[in-house]
């Protein structure tokens, strides 16, 4: 949290314009002795799928876990829509249309599907809804919009059928699915996804990849973190190699392919 010093209260946290809606300046994060971020520095435009890619142990968790609050950062910045929000929580940030996806918990599991839903949005009385759904079945309006949000996520990621089932019964791809719906629910800016396509089956993943482009198309800016080449290369606009703690590049999937150091470092083999 920096306060510039003709605004001692940190009212105005506006910094030096960012270059997109997302930016990333200089993180650094150790652990012990590992130095998970060491400098790693990018940009996202508005509107835009950025594909995050590199070998295990590159710190692309750490840096998504970062910028959604999840992780206290080292130091660096990260900039939001013009704003430092370095150091804010993973709700505040999550508050201003910064949002990522989380493993479903243990409490999720206990919840049906479309309770998993209603209690994503904070500040909506999600209490209420399920309140409501398990006792009298009656809402009010505020509360039939989110119901009516949930089921309108559910018809398009194929989970209707589900709808009364457990999260515990849900199959691995499903519970991923589930997992960027409940993100959805908070009406995001920006999207975190950290290998979403896990335990997805391919034909699933393909579907998921069409939402993804949706809306994206919508404007919704999505930074996602993928293994699987084909899938990056079929979804981002943009990709951003990292190695080590750093980035190694950014550009098209074309450009990256013309980098030999990237190549060598990494798509090779
Ligand atoms: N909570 C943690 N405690 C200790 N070390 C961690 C923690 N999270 C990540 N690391 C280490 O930081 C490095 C980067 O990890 P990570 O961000 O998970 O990489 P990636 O997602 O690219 O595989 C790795 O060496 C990893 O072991
Ligand atoms: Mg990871």
């Amino acid at each position: 949290m920096i306060a510039s010093e003709s605004d001692p209260a940190g009212a105005d946290r506006r910094v030096q314009p960012a270059a997109g809606i997302l930016e990333v300046r200089d993180l650094h994060k150790d652990f012990g002795g590992v130095h998970a971020l060491a400098g790693a520095s990018f940009y996202v435009e508005q509107g835009t799928i950025t594909g995050l890619i590199g070998p295990n142990g590159a710190g692309k968790s750490t840096l998504i876990n970062l910028v959604s609050g999840f992780t206290p950062p080292g130091s660096g910045q990260v900039v939001y829509d013009g704003e430092d929000i370095t150091g804010h929580s993973a709700h505040q940030i999550a508050r201003l249309g910064l949002v990522r996806t989380f493993q479903l918990s243990s409490e999720f599991a206990r919840l049906t599907v479309i309770e998993n839903l209603l209690t994503a949005v904070p500040d909506q009385r999600g209490s209420t809804v399920l309140a409501a759904l398990r006792g009298k079945r009656y809402w009010r309006r505020a509360e039939e919009e989110s119901v009516a949000r949930a089921r309108e996520f559910l018809g398009r990621f194929g989970l209707t059928d589900v709808e009364d089932l457990y999260g515990a019964e849900l199959s691995g791809g499903q519970k991923r699915l589930l997992e960027i719906s409940r993100a959805l629910m908070g009406r995001p800016r920006v999207l975190l996804l950290d290998e979403p396509f896990a335990g997805v089956n391919p034909t699933l993943a393909r579907e998921v990849e069409d939402i993804l482009r949706a809306l994206r198309d919508e404007g919704m800016t999505i930074v996602l973190v993928e293994h699987e080449m084909g899938a990056i290369d079929r979804l981002c606009d943009t990709v951003v190699v990292m190695a080590a703690g750093t980035v190694l590049a950014e550009g098209s999937m074309a450009e990256i392919r013309e980098n030999q150091e990237v190549v060598d470092a990494y798509l090779a083999g």
